[in-house]
């Protein structure tokens, strides 16, 4: 790994830009298919022009960060942990053998994965403040919004949170932080149900542990492995996304050195928009309310004319089928063959089957997300759509733990601050209240 200014570049690698307001040249170094932004700001008419800036709302093409967590080839549907393929991941790794590989860099050996999955285990449990605190939600909360406050509600509870500095203590957070958010979840499910709390259970794996805390009751719980295993692979699937709307928003708020709880309780309340991790939950409604099979021309067709979107389809960065889906889809007929098929299941593949076929989609190169068929999976294990959301954020808490600690540990990061091109009034004077309507109508307001 080298900084930018460190990389090899050929004489070639420049961009040379003529500024026609002045007719000057300038040449500035290309390296990894980058231009510097700052670079733009010797681009200037006179001395007190502030210098060009990029206008990119949505970062739709700027890096904010080098990053060597995760590569993501949208056009060709790759994603790679460190360097291995999903795939590979999917079908032979654990949850948290993966949460190691992507916070540590390199998969670890027996005795690595020994000690980290120990260490985990014994974090589940909460402060039994937490725990009331989680009493004094409304009955019906919605579980993402209990998890978001509690996992913020935990900053403090550890007053070595803030020593952000120290790699000692991120491992601390870090290993409270994966612990934990399985047993939040669970309790806020439990909440909202009416339901006892169950306590975590260290003789448990980690998905098993966090099926047991959901579903047992009085008469126990049997913990069936396709079902487990099946838990562990969809959070394999979420670990981590590179530069998405969470991740950018755990950097955002971690920039500004806030402790690891309260950055990640910003990057689940990202995570819980419709647009990013809420939309698996908008995935399994749009498929109820389509209803049957024979219903999905009319539905496509709301679509078309703009009325809706199809939840689930279309990636900013994937033009091509998201590989995660393609993983998702071979796990839910194996979760169908213990849980019984799941009808909406019918109805996503006719959704896909029209969609892949039709020019709209096509042209857009809209294909299926991770979320097109995780919550039919989800559902089909219990879960009520309110969760998928939740299940999503245990999912990514290791991909935003190592985002936040590959940002606090890059020399060239800064708190984040972005510009803004003003579109506002020049400085006008001060109206006394009584004369304000006038000079609005003046003005040509309302
Ligand atoms: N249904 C219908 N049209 C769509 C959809 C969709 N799901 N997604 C994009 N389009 C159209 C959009 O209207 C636009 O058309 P036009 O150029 O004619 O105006 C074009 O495709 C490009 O869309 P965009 O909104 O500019 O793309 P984006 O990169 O800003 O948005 C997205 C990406 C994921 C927000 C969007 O595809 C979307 O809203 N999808 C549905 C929600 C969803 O499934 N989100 C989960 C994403 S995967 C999980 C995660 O990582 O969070």
């Amino acid at each position: 790994m080298w900084t930018f200014d460190e990389r090899t570049t050929v004489a070639n690698d420049t961009l040379t830009i003529t500024d026609n307001r002045t007719g000057k040249t300038y040449e500035v170094p290309i390296a990894d298919e980058t231009i510097r932004a700052m670079d733009l700001r010797q681009i200037k008419v006179n001395d007190d022009d502030f210098g060009l800036m990029t206008y990119d709302p949505g970062f739709t093409n700027t890096a904010s960060t080098r990053s060597a967590v995760t590569f993501i080839d949208g056009d060709k549907g790759i994603l790679r942990y460190r360097g291995y393929p999903i795939e590979q991941l999917a079908e032979q790794s654990s949850f948290l053998e993966v949460a190691y590989l992507i916070l540590k860099g390199e998969l670890p050996t027996q005795g690595e994965l020994d000690e980290w999955v120990y260490g985990v285990t014994h974090h589940t449990f909460l402060h039994e403040n937490i725990r009331k605190l989680m009493d004094g939600f409304r009955y019906d909360a919605h579980p993402m919004g209990v998890f978001v406050s509690t996992v913020a509600a935990l900053s403090t509870f550890y007053v070595d949170a803030k020593l952000i500095h120290n790699s000692e203590d991120r491992q601390h957070q870090i290993e409270r932080l994966v612990a934990k958010t399985p047993t939040i979840a669970a309790f806020a499910y439990r909440h909202m149900m009416g339901l006892p709390y169950v306590y975590p259970n260290n003789t448990l794996s980690y998905p098993g542990n966090f099926l047991n805390m959901m579903f047992s009751t009085a008469a126990g719980y049997e913990i069936d492995p396709v079902l487990e295993r099946a838990l562990d692979v969809l959070f394999i699937l979420h670990a981590d996304h590179e530069q998405n709307c969470s991740a950018n928003a755990m950097r955002s708020v971690g920039s500004s050195e806030s402790d690891p709880y309260c950055s990640m309780a910003a990057a689940a309340a990202a995570l819980y928009g419709p647009l990013h991790g809420g939309a698996n939950e908008m995935v399994l409604r749009m498929l109820r309310e389509i209803g049957d099979v024979t219903n999905v021309p009319a539905y496509i067709k709301r679509v078309k004319d703009r009325e809706v979107r199809l939840m689930g389809f279309g990636h900013r960065v994937y033009k091509n089928y998201d590989p995660r889906a393609k993983v998702i889809k071979e796990v839910a007929y194996q979760v169908f063959d213990v849980t019984g098929r799941n009808p909406l299941i019918d109805i996503a593949l006719e959704l896909e089957r029209i969609a892949l076929e039709d020019s709209f989609f096509v042209e857009r190169k809209l294909y299926p997300n991770v979320d097109f068929y995780s919550g039919i999976i989800y559902e089909a294990m219990q879960f009520p759509v309110a969760m998928f959301p939740v299940l999503f954020a245990i999912g990514r808490t290791p991909g935003w733990l190592a985002q936040w600690q590959e940002l606090l540990t890059d020399s060239e990061q800064r708190i984040a601050r972005p510009r803004q091109i003003y579109t506002g009034y020049e400085q006008r004077d001060y109206i006394a209240i009584g004369k304000r309507t006038d000079i609005r109508r003046m003005a040509g307001g309302s």
